[in-house]
């Protein structure tokens, strides 16, 4: 499908409009919350602010585009299933930063044309920084073109990353990919919001992100907002980035290629295998 600029500028508007309405209740409830919540996995949390934050952009995206489907973390699907528009919305992404006061917390709000992330919005109101693109338009921070960093060695990077909650269920927990990377770089951040990392690297504060376990709300802003900034994304081997596997590569494409091999190559730690029994003994 070929895409006017002017039309992609227009669904530029009405993400940026829900963002920042969205971005006023999670301001006024930060440190007001009267409950936290569990949603199921331990320390996967939900709180009044997610739910009213999407019913807000909810709320804008009806009014403007009430054809399009949509795909919300906490109300999960609406719309027209057979839409080749879909709204992928994580109203509050950095919950367990937001329910303990940790200010590191943003809307992500993007739009996929034919399942390819082709808009974006991602704003954080504690630092107001609004990071926004679509395909062919440029990414910006604040309204000024933002790009990714010049950064060409592994070991001059800094990168960011994150950790599922089913990170005690599993041994592919990205544990000894940490590790790992922390050795052979200038460090590993874990900010707890997955569209700040990828707005991070876009801007070209961070050379490099990678995790698992991510869902579409979590990734398809920060993806085109990553991509028009000049950053590339893949699966963790370089191959096309495949939405539904929740594994994601995203770089400013210079460390790209040696990131993910040393992604490939990461030693087993085997103590964190058995890291519940040996916190026991401790
Ligand atoms: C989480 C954050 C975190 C990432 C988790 C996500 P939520 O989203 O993006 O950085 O490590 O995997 O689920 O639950 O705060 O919206
Ligand atoms: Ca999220
Ligand atoms: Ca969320």
């Amino acid at each position: 499908m070929n895409f006017n600029l002017d039309q992609l500028q227009i669904f530029l508007d009405v993400a940026t409009e829900a963002a920042l309405a969205a971005g006023v209740v999670l301001q006024d409830y930060f440190g007001n919350l009267e409950s936290i919540e569990e949603k199921g996995r331990p320390g996967d949390l939900v709180t009044a602010a997610d739910k009213e934050a999407e019913v807000e952009i909810l709320t804008v995206l009806r009014r403007h585009v009430p054809d399009h489907a949509i795909l919300a973390e906490e109300s999960g699907k609406a719309g027209d299933g057979g839409s080749p528009y879909l709204w992928a919305i994580d109203p509050l992404d950095g919950t367990t930063n937001y329910a303990h006061q940790y200010p590191a917390s943003a809307v992500s709000i993007g739009l996929l044309i034919d399942g390819v992330p082709q808009v974006g919005v991602i704003y954080d109101p504690f630092r107001q920084e609004l990071f926004r693109a679509a395909r062919g338009l440029g990414a910006t921070r604040n309204r000024r073109p933002i790009q990714v960093s010049r950064t060409t060695e592994l070991s001059k990077s800094l990168l960011v990353t994150g950790f599922a909650y089913d990170r005690r269920q599993t041994s592919d927990n990205n544990y000894a990919e940490f590790c790992y990377l922390t050795h052979l770089t200038q460090g590993v951040r874990r900010s707890g919001s997955a569209s700040l990392d990828l707005a991070a690297v876009a801007c070209g504060r961070c050379d490099g992100f990678w995790e698992r376990g991510l869902s579409p709300w979590d990734v398809t802003a920060g993806i085109i907002i990553l991509e028009e900034a000049g950053g590339m994304v893949t699966a963790y081997d370089g191959s096309p980035f495949q939405m539904g596997s929740g594994r994601i590569l995203a770089t400013n494409g210079h460390i790209h290629s040696s990131l993910s091999t040393e992604l490939q190559r990461v030693p087993p730690i085997s103590i964190w295998a058995d890291f519940d029994k040996f916190s026991r003994l401790g």
